[in-house]
């Protein structure tokens, strides 16, 4: 077989982000990091994936730390690596729409902290949702990596993605990422997909996926074979499982070919060392639960990705509903399918699962409706790439005549200046009113801990079983 492109293969590691976040449910620490950055940097990754929604809240949350903190520290240690995030679109990396004024700062305080690729993505592929936050970081020197987020449908073939690739190139793209959230990739359809994107535009193609069904290695060869420019994994002992494919064994199978990434595997095996012991440590705290290691080839069958494996498995735990998992697992692409078929990522994977969490533990399909199944019903989260089940609409409550159709951030004025006035207090900086606007929830408490400082830090509560209400709040609050 031959390769179709003669160039080294370009790797993004992300061992500081969706390794841990898809494994251990983001609770990797400052700590855990610092003594591996130089390490890392000296590697000769394309970039380092260090920041991003779940990120940004675990520090806040769980962890007691300044995520603008966190991100400057990584850049004070990290000199010649790009750092890379992930951006939710005109979510930014919340919940909910927020104005193109809130959408530009963040993108300018995000490279001004040190980010160099921001990863632009919409759970619903609605372009419209990408505009502003392309535009921003553009504007402010950043890189922009537009995304197409992967999924498998009755719409979604390869078609469907070769155009909306091409649009995102005409909109400013510097590259393209395949984000395969949940391994639904598979190696035959990643060598035609990559292969196609190739033929069709001259940007570098970015594959991201995850190990979850034990098909990403071959996937990652099969893009390899095809020509694709950079793809994510993550050091060995994070890597796998619902996380990326391990650096080590695709560095490895790839030297000596036209393809080879020419990274030192021994300095690899360095900062291994230091984050084996990391692994050891999360395992101990219970954080990372040795099922998500497992290959799970149900998620083929379920599309549902990783990180949102890992905490439907703890959530449940806690709402004492755990023999429902294989339940709501088999719920979740009967609710996508009255949804029209969103890929299930963040926020979409929150929404679709909370409603089959919901649809499973009352007993009965859709008696209640979290007002997020609501708003994305009304198309408050852009258009839904397919048909919605106008049954399920009107028992939600929605007319025909109340869906939006026009660009959601459309509908909202400048909030920047609000937000700064209503955190006039609490907020010492741009980056706190960010944070505040983006965590309503959680940067209030963090900030009054971390300026007055006390030595505990609260975990968060324990939802009693079955209440819609505790169990709603931990799917929309929790990261997938
Ligand atoms: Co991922």
């Amino acid at each position: 077989m031959e390769f179709l492109s003669q160039k080294p293969l370009l790797i993004t590691d992300t061992i500081l982000r969706d390794a841990h976040q898809s494994q251990a449910a983001t609770r990797m620490t400052m700590e855990d990091m610092l003594p591996a950055l130089e390490q890392l940097d000296a590697i000769g990754y394309y970039s380092l994936e260090c920041w991003g929604g779940a990120t940004f809240d675990s520090c806040m949350r769980f962890l007691n730390e300044d995520p603008w903190e966190r991100l400057r520290t990584i850049r004070k240690h990290v000199k010649h690596t790009k750092l890379q995030m992930l951006f939710r679109g005109q979510n930014i990396l919340g919940y909910k729409h927020y104005a193109d004024d809130v959408v530009d700062a963040f993108c300018r305080k995000s490279i001004e902290n040190g980010i160099d690729i921001i990863r632009i993505f919409d759970a619903l592929n609605d372009v419209r949702n990408l505009e502003q936050a392309i535009k921003s970081t553009k504007k402010y020197g950043g890189q922009v990596e537009a995304t197409l987020s992967y999924t498998i449908s009755p719409i979604h073939n390869e078609a469907y993605f070769v155009k909306l690739a091409r649009e995102l190139e005409q909109m400013g793209a510097d590259t393209i990422c395949i984000k395969d959230m949940a391994n639904l990739l598979l190696p035959m359809d990643a060598y035609s997909l990559v292969k196609a994107l190739k033929e069709t535009v001259s940007v570098p193609i970015h594959l991201h996926t995850h190990n979850t069904t034990g098909t990403g290695d071959m996937t990652y060869l099969m893009a390899a074979y095809a020509g694709v420019d950079i793809v994510d994994t993550a050091l060995s002992p994070l890597a796998n499982g619902t996380a990326q494919p391990a650096t080590e064994a695709l560095v490895a199978t790839l030297q000596g070919t036209v393809r080879d990434t020419g990274l030192d595997l021994n300095k690899m095996s360095d900062a291994a060392v230091h984050f084996r012991k990391v692994a050891q440590r999360l395992k101990g705290a219970g954080s990372l639960d040795p099922k998500v290691l497992n290959v799970d080839t149900n998620t083929l069958l379920y599309q549902v990705p990783g990180g949102m494996l890992s905490n439907l498995i703890s959530q449940l735990k806690q709402a004492g509903k755990e023999d429902q998992y294989y339940e709501v697992l088999a719920e979740i692409p009967r609710v996508r399918a009255d949804f029209g078929y969103p890929p299930l990522v963040t926020p979409s994977s929150q929404i679709v699962g909370t409603q089959a969490v919901m649809n499973v533990i009352m007993g009965e399909r859709y008696k209640t409706f979290p007002k997020e199944s609501r708003a994305m019903l009304r198309g408050e989260y852009g258009q839904l790439p397919g048909q919605v089940n106008e049954e399920i609409r009107a028992k939600a409550g929605i007319a025909p005549e109340d869906v939006i159709t026009c660009r959601p951030a459309d509908l909202l004025e400048p909030e920047l200046e609000k937000y700064t006035e209503e955190y006039r207090d609490i907020a010492k900086c741009e980056e706190d009113v960010l944070s505040l606007a983006l965590f309503p929830q959680v940067a209030p408490k963090f900030l009054q801990q971390r300026d007055n400082p006390a030595p505990a830090v609260q975990e968060a509560p324990v939802p009693k079983a079955a209440d819609p209400d505790a169990v709603r709040e931990l799917y929309v609050e929790y990261k997938f």
